[in-house]
């Protein structure tokens, strides 16, 4: 059997720092039947120059030398480069092409995908399974979010997370009140504990109450006249959205936390939904000036009433970062994380057979959203 080559493009998406496979996965794939090849300057921005790579094995070439690869590999979702080429039309016809595509979003690109006979596989369709835990890449990427989002609150606020006692005085510690405890929220309810700060934390699901505590963090709780705030998880473990009139005793709920809290992380989301309207412009008011909001679920459209997607703005002396793309701060560690979660699908699609797209399969059949000329996304 001819190897199967696998290639790695430079992202060129504005502001992309990451890359899909860091030299140490590469040095793990590299076989008798596998052959990596990688585009120069690929891993230059997360501190892996080409050099790297070649010593993991993989070979180092140009754009072009890309087009025979049987799958591609990336981060974004293939779109015009600088020089008005277009990465699907780079992609051989007939080749695999595993990335986040953002399927909903990208109707277009996906129709591309389907008439260039790519069969494209959306990472983050990745089914919460525990069969496809190692291949979560949503998840990865929110752990690396969820930390960084605490170290920028950190960073943003003109205090110190912990309380000291000086020879200078006493300093009180911050308070970091975190909305939304999935993945990303109880990542940064760690961070901002371990950080010393006082931690609060709320979220629809009961089942994160115990997980709140046990890192260290209090519970919002809500009263009798908030109603059954805290509802049903669905069968796959997601939070059912709530009402327009939940919302509104959530926002009840969470003021006069928001309104006491220095540094405010909102996470929450239904996924497929737009992000709830948490925090109001009131709210925001409300805040002690110097204090910060990061929101998450900036990429939905966002969990604060003022936040702008993709910007940082001030408000009422209160600092809102609608950061979109937290991960690509982080490069080394979220293209480690995203490797790893590359290379566990990648062992789960070649076989001695070659590349096995089994759309009965419940992974590959999941996430693989174009296939033989159809997009199979929506359908
Ligand atoms: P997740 O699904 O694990 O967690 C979301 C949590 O929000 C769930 O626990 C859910 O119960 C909760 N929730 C839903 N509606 C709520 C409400 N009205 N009030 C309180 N809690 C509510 O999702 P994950 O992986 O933790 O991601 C969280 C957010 O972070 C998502 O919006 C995701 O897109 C975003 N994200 C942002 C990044 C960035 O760079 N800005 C990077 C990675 C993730």
């Amino acid at each position: 059997m001819p190897k199967i080559v696998i290639a790695v493009p430079r992202e060129s998406a504005p502001g992309e720092t990451r890359v899909a496979l860091t030299p140490d996965t590469v040095r793990r794939l590299v076989s008798d039947e596998v052959a990596v090849r990688v585009e120069q300057g690929a891993g230059a921005a997360a501190a892996f120059p080409d050099d790297t790579y070649r010593e993991a094995g993989a070979e180092v070439s140009t754009a072009d030398g890309l087009a025979d690869a049987d799958v591609w590999v990336k981060v974004q979702p293939p779109r015009q480069r600088e020089d008005g080429s277009h990465e699907v039309d780079m992609i051989r016809s007939g080749g695999v092409l595993a990335a986040f595509l953002s399927p909903t979003e990208s109707p277009e690109l996906l129709e591309r995908l389907a008439g260039r006979q790519v069969t494209a596989l959306a990472m983050e369709l990745m089914p919460r399974i525990t069969r496809a835990q190692r291949m979560d890449a949503l998840s990865a990427m929110s752990t690396v979010a969820g930390y960084k989002a605490v170290v920028i609150g950190a960073d943003t606020l003109g205090k110190l997370f912990p309380l000291l006692i000086t020879a200078a005085g006493t300093l009180s510690p911050a308070h970091v009140l975190v909305i939304g405890a999935g993945v990303a929220g109880l990542q940064a309810i760690a961070t901002a504990h371990r950080l010393g700060a006082v931690v609060e934390a709320f979220d629809v699901r009961p089942a994160v109450k115990e997980q709140v505590e046990s890192l260290g963090a209090k519970f919002v709780e809500p009263e009798e006249e908030h109603g059954s705030l805290v509802g049903e998880e669905t069968e796959g473990g997601y939070a059912e959205e709530l009402s327009e009139d939940e919302q509104e005793k959530e926002r009840q709920l969470l003021a006069k936390h928001v309104a006491k809290s220095d540094v405010v992380i909102t996470t929450a989301l239904v996924p497929g939904r737009p992000a709830p309207r948490i925090i109001t412009k009131e709210m925001v008011q409300g805040m002690r000036q110097g204090s910060a909001i990061i929101d998450l679920a900036a990429v939905a459209g966002g969990n604060c009433e003022l936040t702008e997607p993709g910007e940082t703005v001030e408000r009422h002396g209160v600092t809102i970062h609608g950061a979109t793309n937290l991960p690509a701060q982080v490069p080394v560690h979220a293209s480690q994380m995203y490797s790893r979660n590359l290379q566990a699908l990648l062992n789960h699609l070649i076989s001695e057979e070659g590349v096995q797209i089994d759309l009965e399969d419940e992974i590959t059949g999941a996430i693989c959203v174009t296939h033989a000329g159809e997009v199979r996304f929506g359908t």
